[in-house]
């Protein structure tokens, strides 16, 4: 049965880009040489949703224009949601689908897209959030790089405390630590 989870890297102060809507302090932070913790989650994912700033930042940061086959390496085939409003260009040879609105409903579309693998919300905050408004979040997955930002993107735009969150899992990955929680209810 698809899960759907929140997965993202953070600053110890909870935010997902800087200020400048930089995620430069996150790529200072090596991975551990025996980290395959990416691999292990990709495996498991079905379906990839996104809000429009994350998928125009992918898009920019990694000169996906002129380069699209990097879409492929890092997530295959895998169909993904971008919420937007506006008309975004598609990744050359990705599977990209444009929904807006009402998450519920393009979220029907996209579990029975994921089959039996997990939905994968990459975010923003606030999309996350209107999962939870929904009832449909139900795991957290923080990757905590030793950065202090001080401001800039919320890891998430609701107020979520420990009657809803449960801890499941902490691991060190080198310089990262990875923290998992079950939403409840
Ligand atoms: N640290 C990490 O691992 C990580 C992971 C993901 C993202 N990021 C970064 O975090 C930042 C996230 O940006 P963000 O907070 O602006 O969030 P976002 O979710 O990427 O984009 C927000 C935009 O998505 C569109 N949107 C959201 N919900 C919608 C709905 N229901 N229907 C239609 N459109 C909808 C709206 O754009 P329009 O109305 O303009 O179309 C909204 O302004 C980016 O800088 C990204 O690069 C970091």
């Amino acid at each position: 049965m698809a899960r759907t989870v929140y997965y993202t890297a953070t600053s110890l102060d909870g935010f997902i880009a800087d200020a400048d809507g930089s995620l430069d302090w996150l790529r200072a932070v090596p991975h551990a040489e025996d980290d395959d913790s990416w691999e292990e989650f990709i495996a498991g994912v079905g379906v990839l949703v996104m809000g429009a700033t994350t998928y125009a930042d992918a898009i920019a940061d990694n000169e996906l224009e002129t380069r699209p086959e990097q879409w492929q390496e890092w997530y295959g085939d895998r169909p993904t949601w971008v919420f937007t409003h506006r008309r975004l260009p598609a990744v050359a040879g990705a599977d990209i689908r444009f929904a807006e609105g009402d998450v519920p409903a393009a979220h029907r579309e996209i579990v029975a897209a994921a089959g039996d693998r997990d939905v994968w919300l990459v975010g923003g905050g606030d999309l996350v959030g209107q999962y939870l408004d929904a009832g449909l979040l139900e795991e957290v997955v923080l990757s905590v790089v030793p950065a202090i930002l001080t401001g800039g993107t919320p890891v998430l735009t609701r107020r979520l405390t420990s009657e809803r969150l449960t801890v499941r899992e902490v691991r060190q990955l080198g310089q990262r630590v990875r923290m998992s929680f079950t939403v409840n209810g």
